[in-house]
Parts: structure tokens; C-alpha cells; sequence
């Protein structure tokens, strides 16, 4: 598959098959993603490992698909808010490029934004200042959920003099 079938056909999943994913295939994923861009080099990432009283407690609607894995990505705090927004972008490359390397092992990811809130925060041991990108439960999928038509790009660009 070419990057561009790749990227665009990446779904996000909702619900897992309960085939364990394998050690030493996460840590490859996690380890490529973190070629992603970043300023400074400053690999601004930090995961935790979802463990089942941490997940229990988190009580997710539908308990990430039943995701064989959980895990949560932290972006580091910045000296400045303007470092922090910068944290959080290359944390985002950081996420996609393990969206992607998961993906094309035939694995899918469930991405929620309910680790930010602040009861999930102290759930989930966060420090202050950190923020939460999301949690993410991994599995191999159930089902393939179709493809969401996205808005022209040509729509969304503005030309400058
Ligand atoms: C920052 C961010 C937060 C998200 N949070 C959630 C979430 O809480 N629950 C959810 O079901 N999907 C969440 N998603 C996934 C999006 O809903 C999904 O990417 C979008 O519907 C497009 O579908 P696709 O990824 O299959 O192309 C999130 C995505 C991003 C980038």
C-alpha cells in the first residue's frame, strides 16, 4: 500500500477482537512513531500502559471496544504556553504515525479524549502541567467502521499575495 492509500484508508475502530496484540509489535509501533517531528528534539511523548484496575475505574462506555490494550499519550509541559502548544503538535504527529504503523500490521485503534477530563487525569496519575492527548484502546478489529468523506481541500485554502 502506497503512504497515501495508507493514510487514507486508516479508520478509526470501535470494537476489537480479543487477539492479543503482541509485546514486541507495540513497543515497534511506539518506537516508530517517535520519528515524528518535534522542536528541539525534545520527544515531548510519555505512555502509560493501561492496567485493568486503572481501565476498570475509567469506566469507558463501552470499555474501548474491548481493546485487548490500553494505553494513554501524555505531551510533556512546556516553559511556555507557546512550547506547550508545540508539545502538543508534535505529540499529535507522534499519535498518527502509530495510528499508521498499527494500521498497516492490520491493527486498529480506538482514539477517546476522556483521559483529559479531571477526574480521568487523577485516575490516570497525570502531573500537573502534562496534558492528556487521549486514550487509546488497540486491538485487532471487529469490524471496520466505512469511510467518512472528507471536505475538498480546495475548500479549505486561502491564497495569499
Ligand atoms: C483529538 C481527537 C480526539 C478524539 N476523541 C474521540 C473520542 O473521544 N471518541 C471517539 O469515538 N472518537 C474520537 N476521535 C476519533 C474521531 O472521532 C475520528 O477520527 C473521526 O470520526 C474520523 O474517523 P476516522 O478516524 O475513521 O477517519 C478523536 C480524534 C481526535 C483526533
Amino acid at each position: 500500500m502506497s503512504i497515501i492509500e495508507t493514510i487514507k484508508s486508516r479508520r478509526s475502530v470501535k470494537a476489537f477482537k480479543p487477539d492479543p496484540i503482541q509485546e514486541q509489535d507495540l513497543m515497534s509501533w511506539l518506537e516508530a512513531a517517535s520519528y515524528a517531528p518535534n522542536h528541539r528534539l525534545n520527544e515531548p511523548w510519555e505512555i502509560k500502559m493501561v492496567g485493568p484496575e486503572t481501565r476498570a475505574r475509567l469506566n469507558h462506555k463501552t470499555d474501548f471496544g474491548s481493546a485487548p490494550v490500553v494505553l494513554a499519550v501524555l505531551s510533556k509541559p512546556g516553559a511556555t504556553p507557546f512550547e506547550r502548544d508545540e508539545n502538543v503538535m508534535a505529540v499529535s504527529c507522534y499519535v498518527q504515525n502509530f495510528l499508521l504503523a498499527a494500521y498497516e500490521a492490520g491493527v486498529g485503534v480506538y482514539w477517546a479524549s476522556m483521559g483529559a477530563l479531571p477526574q480521568n487525569r487523577e485516575i490516570l496519575g497525570v502531573s500537573e502541567g502534562y496534558d492528556v492527548i487521549g486514550l487509546f484502546g488497540i486491538g485487532y478489529p471487529q469490524e471496520i467502521p466505512a469511510m467518512k468523506p472528507r471536505t475538498p481541500i480546495s475548500s479549505k485554502i486561502s491564497y495569499l499575495s
